[in-house]
């Protein structure tokens, strides 16, 4: 959308911008209809010698082919966890996934076997890695190790793989790939390197693609570098990408949709202009309140008063509503606020003690007899 989206890569380029947002707007991606990941009620628990940590409680959200869902929400609300119950890589004592639906590809990846899941990960579905000295292994060759990813997901050897791993390293503009494919990590620039992950990433063609933190750890030229790159293989690939951010700069200039996450459960869900622009949930007010106004550079999260919550034996009821500004109302403690879609595709957790427009939604509340 934006001039940065070019296919003009080159790193000389990339290393004078600033990672700020495009002034003229949002980041937007070619969303297509088809929804490539579908994710319903996901539920994953610690067992802890304090208690059960419901890490992810009760989420749902799903990503269409060749859109950007931003993860947002403060240290330990969960996004990560999610992101590893997707793949099935959450480690297990402590961590299980103890409901909900992962539907990818027609299946429900919490059914297969170890083994299919194996062919999954990496392949319908992969993880970059954020910093591309951790995500390499510095004793093998370019071609190893794209080519190792390609091996394992489709049984590619000899000439074959090795067109592949050209092909891959061409995708995200690595220059003379042929003999890039030869060298070791260290002879390559951070830039470099970090396409690399990221061919690595799209080798197998997946669906989706998630990113967690991918940016904190690194420089602002490499960033700016990376961000381009997933906006760019996205663009060629139509791919589905889930990107988890303390960032709310990053998140104007990449996503498509944002879902806010607290204490492991969604708390409000929109397009990126209305989570900006007419936020409804008192934690996304928050979150969004003091972020510097959007020409500015990036803003990490804000401080918002008080604690995020212990996330073992937690009520029922609002966890939000202790922190917010709003009247606490018993019955917000008692009962878990549902998520209702208020506007067209504007969903927000509902309840007094953390939505102030409430009343002018109150109609949509399910009647408490209903339930149970
Ligand atoms: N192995 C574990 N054992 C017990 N609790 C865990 C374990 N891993 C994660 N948790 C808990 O699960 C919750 C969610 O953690 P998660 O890593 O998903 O947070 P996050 O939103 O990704 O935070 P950050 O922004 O810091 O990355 C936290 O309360 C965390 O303490
Ligand atoms: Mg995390």
């Amino acid at each position: 959308m934006a001039e940065s989206t070019d296919a003009t890569v080159e790193e000389k380029e990339v290393s004078t911008e600033p990672v700020g947002v495009d002034t003229d707007g949002f980041g937007a991606s070619a969303v297509q209809d088809e929804v490539v990941l579908d994710v319903k009620d996901l539920q994953t628990h610690f067992t802890t010698r304090w208690g059960t940590v419901k890490a992810v409680d009760g989420v749902s959200y799903h990503v269409r082919r060749g859109e950007t869902l931003g993860i947002v929400g403060e240290s330990g609300s969960g996004k990560s966890v999610t992101a590893l119950s997707l793949m099935r890589l959450v480690p297990s004592p402590p961590g299980n996934i103890v409901g909900g639906e992962v539907q990818l590809g027609g299946r429900n990846l919490l059914d297969l076997s170890e083994a299919d899941m194996t062919q999954v990960r990496g392949g319908e579905i992969s993880m970059i890695l954020q910093d591309p000295m951790q995500a390499l292994n510095p004793v093998f060759s370019i071609e190893n190790q794209v080519g190792e990813a390609i091996n394992i997901h489709q049984g590619l050897k000899g000439e074959a793989l090795w067109d592949k791993v050209v092909d891959s390293l061409r995708k995200v503009r690595i220059p003379a790939p042929e003999s890039r494919a030869k060298d070791y990590p260290h002879q390559l620039s951070g830039g470099m390197r970090q396409r690399v992950v990221g061919a690595i990433g799209i080798s197998s063609a997946p669906a989706v693609i998630i990113a967690d933190e991918p940016t904190t750890s690194l420089d602002v030229t490499i960033q700016a570098a990376y961000l381009r790159l997933l906006r760019q293989i996205q663009q060629e690939e139509g791919v589905g990408i889930i990107f988890i951010t303390h960032d709310f700069g990053i998140v104007a200039k990449m996503c498509d949709r944002v879902a806010v996450m607290y204490a492991g459960r969604i708390v409000e869900v929109a397009d990126v202009r209305t989570i900006f622009n007419e936020p409804l949930h008192e934690y996304t007010k928050a979150l969004i309140g003091s972020v510097p106004k959007l020409e500015e550079k990036t803003g990490r999260l804000p401080q918002i008063e008080g604690q995020p919550p212990l996330l073992y034996n937690l009520p029922p009821g609002d966890a939000f509503a202790p922190r917010s500004t709003l009247e606490f109302t018993d019955e917000d403690s008692a009962r878990r606020p549902p998520l209702l879609e208020v506007e067209p595709g504007h969903w927000v957790q509902l309840s007094k003690s953390s939505v102030a427009d409430y009343d002018k939604y109150a109609h949509l509340m399910p009647d408490e007899e209903d339930e149970e």
